[in-house]
């Protein structure tokens, strides 16, 4: 195989990511459980919540409880998504390291996700960027919809570059680029990510893979072979958008961490405490983990899945 990456940075974006779409409430309290239990696995970068309309996501409605009332880990650094200049007024008082203005290369998902075009998204972020960076806090965004779009159907990598200049124009420090309903293969992720290198140096570019039809690890490794070496996971699989129907999880960090691991590739994460960490927030959601890894490693273990 060609020159991969011998270390790989995840970025867990499970307690916001993951939670945001639950039917059911989970209490505060175990979204904090659940960050501890990451960072004490050995996560460095933790994705918390998102400062968006509680009208809109009332899952993430408790996001300045849940910021205040986690046990900072040094070394450790938190994120929250600002969709807005509200938002981030809102996120600024809980000392993020790092916000996350979210737009999508295709326009229909950016009506129906934040409720304007990528052009009005842009202008919400201008601003967004300036406050953050004035604050001393990195910016990343996230572009939907990169391989596929759940209203429009197709989306190209002219799309996806399209949108990674805009925010490489407003000052976005790291581009994240999102396959929001899962259905992209590997050649079309090389080809999307490969857009966003054309702006962005490698170490600031990063995948998010949904796996709802079960391409995300392959999609990584395609990213693995572009020397790409940053990543979204979520833990246990949690996960989807809820201006995504039918869209799953994001790719399982455990499912991530065993297939790096074993290719001699370091995350400086511990997979038996993050099979732990997804088990704990599984019982809490009453449903087994979604991560193959992680059912593997628990049937091993004799443990009864929730
Ligand atoms: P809008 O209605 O266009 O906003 O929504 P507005 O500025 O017209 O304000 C309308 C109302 O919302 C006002 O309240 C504002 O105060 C309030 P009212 O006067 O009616 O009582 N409002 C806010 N409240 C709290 N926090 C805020 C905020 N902004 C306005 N930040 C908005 C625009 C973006 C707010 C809305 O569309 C929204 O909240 N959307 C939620 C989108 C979302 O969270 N989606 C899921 C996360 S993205 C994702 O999962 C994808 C990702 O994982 C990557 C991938 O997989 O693709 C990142
Ligand atoms: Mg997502």
């Amino acid at each position: 195989m060609m020159n991969l990456p011998r270390h790989v940075k995840l970025v867990e974006v499970g307690p916001r990511d993951g939670l945001q779409n639950e039917g059911t409430p989970v209490a505060a309290a175990h979204k904090i459980d659940l960050v501890h239990r990451l960072q004490a696995a050995g996560c460095t970068e933790i994705e918390v919540t998102s400062f968006v309309s509680p009208k809109w996501v009332p899952q993430m409605a408790d996001n300045t409880e849940v910021m205040a009332g986690i046990t900072r880990q040094p070394g450790v650094r938190y994120s929250v998504l600002t969709p807005n200049m509200k938002g981030l007024e809102a996120a600024l008082p809980t000392r993020p390291h790092e916000v996350v203005v979210f737009g999508a290369a295709s326009q229909a998902f950016s009506q129906r996700n934040i409720n304007c075009s990528i052009e009005e998204s842009i202008e919400r972020f201008a601003p967004v960027v300036a406050a953050a960076h004035a604050a001393g806090i990195k910016v990343r965004a996230a572009i939907s919809c990169a391989l596929g779009c759940p209203y429009q159907g197709e989306v190209g990598p002219d799309a996806v570059e399209h949108v990674v200049r805009l925010m490489k124009g407003i000052g976005v420090d790291h581009c994240g680029v999102a396959d929001t309903i899962g259905t992209g293969t590997p050649r079309a992720a090389q080809a999307a990510l490969e857009r966003a290198l054309k702006h962005y140096p490698v170490g600031e570019v990063s995948g998010h893979f949904h796996d709802t039809y079960g391409q995300a690890l392959a999609n990584i490794l395609a990213c693995l072979e572009l020397g790409i070496h940053t990543f979204d996971t979520s833990i246990a699989g949690l996960g989807g958008c809820p201006y995504a129907k039918g869209a799953t999880g994001n790719v399982a960090t455990e499912d991530v961490v065993y297939m790096l691991h074993g290719m001699g590739i370091s995350t400086g994460l511990d997979l038996d405490a993050l099979v732990d960490a997804g088990a704990a927030i599984s019982r809490v959601l009453s449903r087994p983990p979604v991560a193959r890894v992680a059912r593997a490693l628990l049937a091993k273990r004799g443990v009864a899945l929730p």
